[in-house]
């Protein structure tokens, strides 16, 4: 009988637990780390200087590439710079381009002003073939690689605008460094640091979002 009644007992604790993990999973949306990520992930313009360590960084653009993408065809090239030389002398070329323009000079002429790419201490370049979904897949990458960082409480922003920068006859020196071969093109720039700055959700308009009965 007491032996009945232990088996009980170990049965019921471990459907307890298994109940409680199945509850972590489901239960409570806003409990879930995965969305606690997602939800609190924000584009970071002012990061510390120090770069991600390179072993985090590794870690981050393996989860990039494990994003889903079409027909597993991985039509990206993927480079990291921390090399502090290469950020400052293509923010140098940058600089000067942008003080010929009186409407763009503002953003370099701010005193917060650090680097290019919006002051971010480790670049990520995302360049991508012409196939039919490889921006879509560069942007499931991207996607990935901040939601990671977020994760181990990295910031990160994306940015479209050095992608022309780097394109120009401007930085062809940069560009050449980065060793993209012809075939694909630059799509992406996502800046890593460790943030300074906490800033808070711009609005999203839900209204966009609609059930279809
Ligand atoms: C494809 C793409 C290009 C972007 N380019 C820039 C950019 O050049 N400069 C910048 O400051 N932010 C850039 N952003 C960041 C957006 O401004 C930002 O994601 C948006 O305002 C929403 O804010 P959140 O990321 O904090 O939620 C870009 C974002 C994406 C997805």
């Amino acid at each position: 009988m007491k032996k009945i009644f232990l088996y009980i007992m170990a049965a019921t604790l471990l459907l307890s637990v298994s109940c409680g993990n199945q509850n972590q999973e489901t239960a409570n949306p806003m409990e879930n780390p995965v969305i606690e990520t997602i939800m609190a992930r924000r584009s970071i313009r002012a990061y510390k200087p120090e770069a991600v360590e390179r072993e985090i960084m590794n870690q981050i653009v393996k989860c990039g590439i494990n994003a889903p993408n079409a027909m597993n065809a991985q039509p990206w090239e993927v480079r990291i710079v921390d090399n502090p030389e290469f950020i400052e002398g293509c923010t140098k070329l940058f600089v000067e381009r942008m003080k010929q323009d009186p409407r763009r000079a503002k953003m370099v002429e701010d005193p917060s002003f650090r680097n290019m790419f919006r002051n971010a201490p480790t670049v990520v370049f995302i360049a991508i073939n012409d196939g039919r979904f490889s921006s879509i897949d560069c942007g499931l990458m991207a996607q990935n690689m901040m939601l990671a960082a977020k994760s181990l409480g990295i910031g990160s922003i994306a940015l479209g605008s050095p992608v022309d920068f780097f394109q120009s006859e401007v930085a062809a020196e940069y560009y050449k460094k980065l060793d993209i071969p012809d075939t694909h093109t630059l799509a992406l720039v996502l800046g890593f640091g460790y943030p300074n700055e906490s800033p808070d959700a711009k609005p999203r308009d839900e209204s966009k979002v609609r059930w279809i009965e």
